[in-house]
C-alpha cells in the first residue's frame, strides 16, 4: 500500500504535497515524509505516525521551499514504522531521493552486492536499497537519472510505484510503475503525481494512468518522456478526463468519513442504478452483460474472486446467482485462488470485485485467470483503476470515493450491481416470468429508499452500542442470504473497535460457538428471514437458555423475536433476496458507534489500509 505524491511546476510544492498526502492517508499511516529540492539541495522531513505529526515537524523547518518535491505516507512492509524507515529515502550521497509503494523482493541480494561496493544503509527498508542501486548505476554507467532508474528497475524483482528526484537534475522527476498504482496529473506547465488522482483534483482534470512496466521522465517546461522499462521503447499515453470533484471527497459535516459514507448509501445505490434500470420498459441495462450475453448464457459456472468486504458481497452474490439465475457459482479469496492452481478453462467466467480496483491479490488472480483463457468481468468503484483496466468488461459501482478504511457504501453498491446481474441473467435465460421479473425490478428501484429508512434506527442503535461497548467478544449469526452479512457485521466490528467478533451461519452455532455463550457474550442475530424463520427463533432460544444476550435485527412488524430478544432493531421489510441491503445497515452503525465510544480511530484503524497493493 503506501501513498505517493509529487509535484513539479511553478508553485510552492510543499503545501500541494502535504495536502495530497492527507488525501492518500487512507493508504497507510505508519509514517510520512516529504522531500523538496530547495534550490541547492534536497531537504527531507519525516515523522513516525500520521500526517498530522509530520505537519507539526514541518512547522519547525525552514529549508523546505521549492517547486519540486515528493511525499509518502507509509504502511510498513520492510522495517518497523519509525523515522529512519520512513520515506523519502536518500541515496548514500544524499543527492538522490525516492518514495516507493510496493516491495522489492530481491532487495537482500542487491543490498549485499552494494555493501561490497562500499554502500552503507541506515534503514531496514528495501526502498533505501533501490535508491542506492539507482545511484550505483548512475555513477558506474555514467548515465542520467532516467536511464539509471530504468537500468536499476530491470534488476529488481517485485512491485513498485516510485518517484525519484536528483540534486543534479532538479527540473525532473522520474516515475515508474509495476504492480502498484501511479498516475500523473497534467496541468499547464506543471505536473502532479499521485497513487490516485485525489491529491491533484483541484488543480487539473487531465490524468495519465501509468501502466505496468512503464517509466516517465517528467520535465519542467518540456514534454514528458514515456518509455517501457524493459526495452526502452517509446509510448504515447492517453490523457483521460477526470469527472471527480473535490466536494465529493470531503466530510461534509459528518464526524467521520465512515459515518458520511454510511449515510451516503441511499444515494450511492441510486447512482449505481442510474441508467441501468428502466421500469416502464422492463429493462435492466448492463452493457458488460449485453455485449457478451452468449458467454453468460452458455456459462457452466461463475467464479467470483475478491478480498475483504468485497469477498462478502461475492458471497451474497453466490446466493443471488444460484437462487435467482440458477448458475452454479463459486466464491474464492483472490489470495488463495492465485496460488492454488485452480481449474480454469477457456471462456470460464470470472467476476472480480474490488472497491479500489488495486488490491494486489485480486489483480494477480485476474491475470492468472486471463492467462488460462477466462473471461473477466470486473466490478470496481474506482474508475480507471488497474482491475477495471485489466478486466475484459465489467460495471462500475458509482459509489463515489470511499475514504473510511472500513468499507460500507462500496459493499451495498457492489451488491446492487450483482443483484442487477443476477436478475438480468435470470430473465435472459427465460427462467423467471415477466411478472416475477417486474416484481424484482420494482423492488430494486426501491432499495435506496428502504436503506434510507433503515438508517433512521441510528439513535436506537447508539443506545444499544452504549450497552455493549465493553464486550470482549461478539458472535454474529445469520442464515441464507444473511450469513455473509453476519460475516460482514463481525468484520466491521473487528476492523474499527478491535473487539473480537465471529460471524457464523446460525445453524452451525451448535457445532462449536455455542460453547462460548454466557451472560457476557452478546450475540447479534439477523432474524429477518422468511425462509427458516422458525429455525432462527429456535437458535435464539438456545442462546437465551444459556443466558446469552441477544441483539436481533428483525423486519418491521416482527412479533415473535421481539418477545425473546433483549434488544431489537427493526429494518424495512423486503423480499428475502434483498434483505442483506437492509440488515447490513444497522451492523455498520453498531460498529461505528461502539468504535467511537471506545475512542478508536474510526477512519484509520490501526494496522489496516484502504487499498492493499502488496501481497
Ligand atoms: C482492505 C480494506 C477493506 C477491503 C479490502 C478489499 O482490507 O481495508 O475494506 O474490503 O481491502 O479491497 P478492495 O478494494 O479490493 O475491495
Amino acid at each position: 500500500m503506501c501513498g505517493i505524491v509529487g509535484y513539479l511546476g511553478g508553485r510552492e510544492a510543499l503545501p500541494i504535497i502535504l495536502n495530497g498526502l492527507k488525501r492518500l492517508e487512507y493508504r497507510g499511516y505508519d509514517s510520512a515524509g516529504i522531500a523538496i529540492y530547495n534550490g541547492s539541495s534536497i531537504s527531507v522531513c519525516k515523522s513516525k505516525g500520521k500526517i498530522s505529526k509530520l505537519e507539526k515537524q514541518l512547522q519547525k523547518r525552514k529549508n523546505l521551499s521549492g517547486s519540486v518535491g515528493i511525499g509518502h505516507t507509509r504502511w510498513a512492509t520492510h522495517g518497523e514504522p519509525n523515522n529512519i524507515n520512513a520515506h523519502p529515502q536518500y541515496s548514500n550521497s544524499n543527492k538522490l531521493c525516492i518514495v516507493h509503494n510496493g516491495i522489492i523482493e530481491n532487495y537482500s541480494t542487491i543490498k549485499q552486492k552494494l555493501i561490497k561496493e562500499g554502500y552503507t544503509f541506515k534503514s531496514d527498508t528495501d526502498t533505501e536499497v533501490l535508491i542506492n542501486l539507482i545511484e550505483y548505476v548512475k555513477i558506474k554507467e555514467n548515465v542520467k537519472l532516467g536511464e539509471a532508474v530504468q537500468i536499476a528497475l530491470n534488476q529488481v524483482i517485485g512491485a513498485y510505484a516510485i518517484a525519484v528526484i536528483d540534486n543534479d537534475k532538479p527540473d525532473e522527476i522520474v516515475v515508474a510503475k509495476l504492480g502498484s498504482p501511479l498516475c500523473i496529473g497534467v496541468g499547464k506547465d506543471e505536473h502532479f503525481i499521485g497513487s490516485d488522482v485525489t491529491p491533484f483534483i483541484e488543480f487539473t482534470k487531465n490524468v495519465i494512468y501509468l501502466e505496468d512496466g512503464e517509466l516517465a521522465i517528467i520535465r519542467n517546461h518540456k514534454d514528458t518522456l514515456f518509455r517501457k522499462i524493459v526495452d526502452d521503447s517509446k509510448i504515447s499515453p492517453t490523457i483521460n478526463k477526470l469527472e471527480l470533484s473535490l466536494d465529493k471527497i470531503e466530510k461534509q459535516g459528518f464526524d467521520h468519513y465512515m459515518l458520511k459514507e454510511i449515510y451516503e448509501q441511499p444515494k450511492a445505490i441510486q447512482d449505481t442504478l442510474r441508467g441501468r434500470l428502466n421500469i416502464s420498459k422492463g429493462i435492466i441495462k448492463l452493457s458488460g452483460i449485453d455485449d457478451y450475453i452468449n458467454k453468460f448464457l452458455s456459462a457452466k459456472k461463475i467464479t467470483i474472486i475478491a478480498c475483504g468486504t468485497s469477498w462478502h458481497s461475492a458471497l451474497v452474490a453466490e446466493y443471488m446467482f444460484e437462487k435467482i439465475s440458477r448458475i452454479p457459482t463459486e466464491v474464492e479469496y483472490a489470495s488463495e485462488f492465485r496460488y492454488r492452481d485452480p481449474v480454469v478453462e477457456r471462456n470460464d467466467i470470472i467476476i472480480a470485485i474490488s472497491q479500489s480496483g488495486e488490491t494486489a491479490d485480486t489483480l494477480a488472480a485476474i491475470k492468472l485467470a486471463k492467462s488460462k483463457g477466462a473471461f473477466v468481468y470486473g466490478i470496481c468503484n474506482v474508475v480507471g483503476s488497474s482491475i477495471a483496466r485489466e478486466s475484459d468488461t465489467g460495471s462500475y459501482t458509482h459509489a463515489g470515493p470511499e475514504i473510511g478504511v472500513a468499507s460500507t457504501k462500496a459493499f451495498t453498491t457492489q451488491m446492487t450491481v450483482l443483484y442487477l446481474m443476477a436478475v438480468k441473467l435470470s430473465k435472459s435465460k427465460g427462467i423467471i416470468s415477466e411478472k416475477i421479473f417486474r416484481k424484482y425490478i420494482v423492488e430494486i428501484s426501491n432499495i435506496g429508499n428502504k436503506v434510507h429508512k433503515a438508517l433512521s434506527a441510528n439513535n436506537e442503535i447508539k443506545k444499544i452500542a452504549k450497552k455493549f461497548k465493553s464486550a470482549k467478544n461478539c458472535l454474529y449469526l445469520g442464515r441464507g442470504y444473511n450469513f455473509p452479512i453476519a460475516l460482514e457485521g463481525a468484520l466491521k466490528l473487528k476492523e474499527i473497535s478491535y473487539i473480537h467478533a465471529e460471524g457464523y451461519p446460525a445453524a452451525e452455532m451448535k457445532h462449536g460457538p455455542i460453547a462460548l455463550i454466557d451472560k457476557d457474550m452478546p450475540t447479534i442475530v439477523i432474524a429477518t428471514n422468511k425462509i427458516n424463520y422458525d429455525k432462527i427463533v429456535s437458535n435464539i432460544q438456545e442462546i437465551k437458555s444459556r443466558k446469552g444476550k441477544i441483539i436481533a435485527i428483525v423486519s418491521e412488524g416482527d412479533k415473535e423475536v421481539k418477545e425473546i430478544a433483549d434488544y431489537i432493531i427493526e429494518v424495512p421489510d423486503t423480499i428475502e433476496s434483498m434483505t442483506p441491503f437492509m440488515t447490513v445497515i444497522p451492523l455498520q452503525l453498531l460498529s461505528y458507534h461502539i468504535a467511537v465510544m471506545l475512542g478508536k480511530d474510526v477512519d484509520q484503524p490501526r494496522n489496516l489500509a484502504k487499498s492493499v497493493t502488496v501481497e
